[in-house]
């Protein structure tokens, strides 16, 4: 078999992976304005990096549920506060980007901690990573069964749970790791807690697809546009492509093509969260490479192409605007933005703390360009 050789210098373009659009569309339509979005799953970091990237995130979206796993976690209330006191400084005042604050549960996160969360106003879901399942979860849950007061604290306050949705058992292979999450820990974790409201991040398998569409109105997912535009091949293509790599790491077609159908039904249950997770360049392009893809940079145009691509533009709204809204209970934004179909180059790396970094879809070309930005 041939041996491609990667040129990394020539990235191809992402439609290698797009699906063809459907035969009956109606003349194409070339501008959408919707509703402002809100990031339902955002990494920000901290300091010089959380000054670097903040402004991508703020020039699309009103609002972004924060995650917590900064070293060290943001594990209590004040801790949150003062978190997004840092976030709210760096942020570009003209955006007025709103930063909902998350907690990182550890194995003795106290029941009390929830409704401080809770009464706090400015804390909006507590976030379980399986120690050991991603970046910065070495304070995460050992097991589940030494939450059980705090889940049945988050049922009563109805604070959402967030949840990393892989087991970390070392048997288990990459591929299968959501699937059986939910057989092993967020199938029974519900029975106990049928109440318990889940956010189920980062959906990458047609399993956690059939699971959130067939549970009950208090468990949702968001959807990344990494894992709604390329499949596990993008991360081989032509080479070995660090920036193509997150957790949970992209699937095979089929789960793809789920994820696609699953935000484009129009179902409330599934809504926007980027995952946007930054790692300088270096710390990538490493013999043991970090996970997480810097998707803000072109995260609404993404989606926009992903929706287009499905012929399903006309439900980009009520996905990137609407659903997470009415999950979290949080007012609809009232500001528009607007998307046009103008081919533009996403750059190939850009400026992070005291080095670089590279975004998703670098060097590729999208077809949706948002206006006024
Ligand atoms: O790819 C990922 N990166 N997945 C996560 O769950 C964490 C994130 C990060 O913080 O970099
Ligand atoms: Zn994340």
């Amino acid at each position: 078999m041939a041996n491609r050789k990667a040129r990394p210098d020539k990235p191809d373009r992402m439609c290698y992976l797009s699906a063809p659009r459907p035969p009956d569309r109606s003349a194409a339509m070339n501008s959408i304005t919707i509703t402002r979005p809100d990031d339902m799953h955002l990494h920000l970091r901290d300091g010089a990096e959380l000054a670097s990237v903040i402004g991508a995130s703020a020039r699309c979206f009103a609002r972004g549920i924060v995650m917590p796993n900064l070293m060290p976690p943001v594990t209590t209330v004040p801790q949150a506060l003062a978190y997004r006191e840092r976030i709210l400084r760096c942020a570009p005042p003209a955006a007025r980007f709103v930063p909902l604050m998350t907690l990182y549960l550890t194995d003795t996160t106290a029941p009390l901690e929830i409704r401080r969360a809770r009464d706090s106003g400015l804390v909006f879901g507590v976030k379980l990573y399986p120690a050991g399942a991603t970046t910065h979860s070495d304070s995460g849950v050992t097991d589940i069964s030494r939450t059980h007061a705090v889940m049945e604290a988050l049922a009563v306050t109805g604070l959402p749970l967030l949840v990393h949705g892989e087991v970390t058992d070392a048997n288990v292979d990459i591929f299968d790791r959501e699937a059986v999450f939910i057989d092993r820990v967020l199938a029974p974790l519900l029975q106990r807690f049928p109440s318990l409201r889940v956010v189920f991040e980062h959906v990458t398998t047609h399993e956690a697809v059939e699971f959130v569409r067939t549970a009950p109105a208090n468990v949702a997912a968001t959807i990344t546009p990494q894992h709604l535009l390329y499949n596990r091949n993008a991360l081989f293509h032509g080479g070995l492509r660090p920036h193509y790599y997150c957790l949970p790491v992209l699937k095979a077609e089929a789960h793809r093509r789920a994820l696609l159908e699953a935000a484009c039904s129009g179902s409330p249950k599934f809504f926007l969260g980027t995952d946007s997770a930054p790692h300088e360049r270096a710390t990538k392009e490493s013999a043991c490479g970090c996970a997480g893809c810097f998707s803000a940079p072109a995260a609404i145009e993404l989606y926009a192409q992903a929706f287009d691509q499905a012929g399903a533009l006309n439900r980009l709204d009520d996905f990137a605007a609407r659903h997470g809204a009415a999950f979290y209970g949080l007012p609809r934004n009232t500001e528009t933005i607007t998307l046009d179909r103008q081919e533009w180059t996403v750059p190939a790396q850009l400026p992070f703390a005291a080095g670089a970094i590279v975004p998703l879809a670098a060097g590729e070309t999208c077809q949706w360009k948002m206006m006024n930005s």
